[in-house]
């Protein structure tokens, strides 16, 4: 970019290790780390504290407007936090993932937290040179003009087998979990096909450092032509 900013944009559906991958690019590139699901997360894990219904289009979409989150955006160590809670644990919980489809889809809410993410990303990015933002519509409506956008993809067998891992459940019920989330997530994102500009890396076949390296070549090029 003219400002000379690396902004990194990574979408895809879970399972792919987008979260794991974009943390260690960052790290490797000496850069800012934005996980946006963990702020639509936050968002859910509020709502339900506060007895508030997340069925309650407005009422959620006012909350998302002025909650008090504060997103660590280091990737060694990134925070999530609300007021002076930290809540990084709270919001990986198996009823919040059930929930935060819900959140997510309510396009009041996603008004709110695009902006912020906007936000925070120049802020990070003044700070540190850059920032890989990670989530759903990050190369398509977040940050359509990024350095460089990437669309992490996987095999469904491969996502699912790699869930299942971190959630200790079987394949079955993990399946579940998996395809039906995306499924309805993808009713106001579009994340299982690239958009136009937009690099696929597909991990199916890659291991962790494999996929950081793909990453990495991809920004290596997209910066070049930048
Ligand atoms: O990546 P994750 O599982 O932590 O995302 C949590 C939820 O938020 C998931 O249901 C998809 C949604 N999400 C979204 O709609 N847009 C984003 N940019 C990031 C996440």
């Amino acid at each position: 970019a003219e400002d000379g900013l690396l902004i990194v944009a990574i979408d895809g559906p879970s399972g792919t290790g987008k979260s794991s991958v974009s943390k260690a690019v960052a790290t490797a590139l000496g850069i800012g780390y934005l996980d946006t699901g963990a702020m639509y997360r936050a968002l859910t894990w509020w709502c339900v504290d506060r007895g508030i219904d997340l069925h309650d289009r407005s009422a959620v979409a006012r909350e998302a407007q002025t909650f008090p989150l504060a997103m660590g955006t280091d990737p060694a160590a990134p925070t999530v936090q609300v007021g002076d809670r930290d809540i990084a644990a709270a919001i990986r919980t198996p009823s919040v993932s059930a929930a935060v489809s819900d959140v997510a889809t309510n396009l009041g809410v996603r008004e709110q937290l695009i902006r912020r993410q906007r936000e925070l990303m120049a802020r990070v990015a003044a700070e540190t040179g850059g920032v890989v933002a990670e989530g759903r519509d990050i190369t398509t409506v977040v940050a359509p003009d990024a350095t460089v956008r990437i669309l992490m993809t996987a095999s469904e067998e491969a996502r699912i087998a790699r869930r299942a891992g971190e959630l200790a459940s079987t394949a079955a019920a993990t399946r579940a979990q998996v395809v039906d989330r995306d499924r309805r997530d993808s009713a106001v994102a579009s994340f299982m096909t690239a958009a136009d500009g937009v690099v696929t890396v597909d991990t199916s076949h890659l291991d962790f450092d494999g996929s950081v390296k793909a990453v990495l070549a991809v920004v290596d090029e997209g910066r070049g032509r930048d």
